[in-house]
């Protein structure tokens, strides 16, 4: 942990915090790129676009299905509980995570702007009624909706957009921020990338925790490289 790292905390009136994967790894959740990561063994045009669910909603469903087990059975880590910390003592904070797994929330962060969903909700393709749905595993699946059409997982696939509300805030975060804190993400997925060079043009400063360097580290005024469940606990110490 640099000092200087702790000094721009302590001088942050505006703080935003973008999170990936890599933060709940040490939880026990996969990541997506990288050595163990999903897309080594399962391509996401098979799994994560609407043009795969409509090919093939069981192989979707399984897959969705596997993922929710295993996020079922992790807990928070230090680096979770860390963010939850400095947003209660932060009078302006905001949290924008790309993760589905829902643990921010389970360590207390209360304001969470999810630019990808959750896998904790459920979306009929029909009649768009929406749930939370924590059924481990799913009984049936796919699961249909009370009319009859199938149901979805209410995360965001490749190829369509976020969620309105959800990246407004975001961007407003990002644009309106003087401290944008990046950790666990490689950065490599569009739009949720964009808001560190939003953050930049608009002269924040930005520290990265990353266990390698990613396409904006350079944006990246400090690089902080390990894991996110030490650092951060240190960083808000
Ligand atoms: P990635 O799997 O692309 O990147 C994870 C990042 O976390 C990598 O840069 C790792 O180096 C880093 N990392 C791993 N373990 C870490 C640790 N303990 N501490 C700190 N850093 C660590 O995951 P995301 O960037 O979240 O989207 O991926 C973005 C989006 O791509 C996901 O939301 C998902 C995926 O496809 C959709 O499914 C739409």
């Amino acid at each position: 942990m640099t000092p200087q790292a702790k000094q721009w905390l302590s001088e942050a009136r505006r703080i935003a915090v973008l999170t990936g994967s890599g933060i709940s790894a040490e939880s026990g959740v996969p990541t997506f790129r990288g050595q163990d990561g999903l897309w080594r063994t399962h391509r996401p045009e098979d799994l994560a676009t609407p043009e795969a669910f409509a090919r093939d909603p069981k192989l979707v469903w399984e897959w969705y299905d596997w993922r929710r087990s295993i996020i079922s059975k992790v807990e928070p880590n230090p680096g979770h509980f860390a963010l939850a910390s400095l947003e209660d003592r932060s009078p302006d904070f905001q949290l924008v995570t790309q993760n589905v797994d829902g643990l921010h929330e389970r360590a207390g962060s209360r304001r969470v702007h999810h630019l990808h969903g959750s896998i904790w909700r459920v979306r009929c393709t029909e009649c768009g009624a929406e749930n939370n749905d924590g059924r481990v595993p799913m009984p049936v699946i796919p699961p249909r909706c009370g009319c009859g059409a199938l149901v979805r997982p209410g995360v965001v696939w490749f190829g369509e957009p976020l969620p309105g509300k959800a990246w407004m805030e975001a961007e407003r975060a990002a644009a309106a921020c003087d401290l944008l804190i990046v950790a666990g993400t490689s950065a490599q997925v569009y739009p949720a990338a964009s808001l560190v060079p939003l953050a930049a043009r608009g002269g924040a400063r930005i520290i990265e925790i990353n266990l390698e360097e990613t396409p904006l580290s350079g944006v990246a005024g400090l690089a902080l490289r390990g894991k996110a469940g030490e650092i951060l606990p240190q960083l808000i110490s």
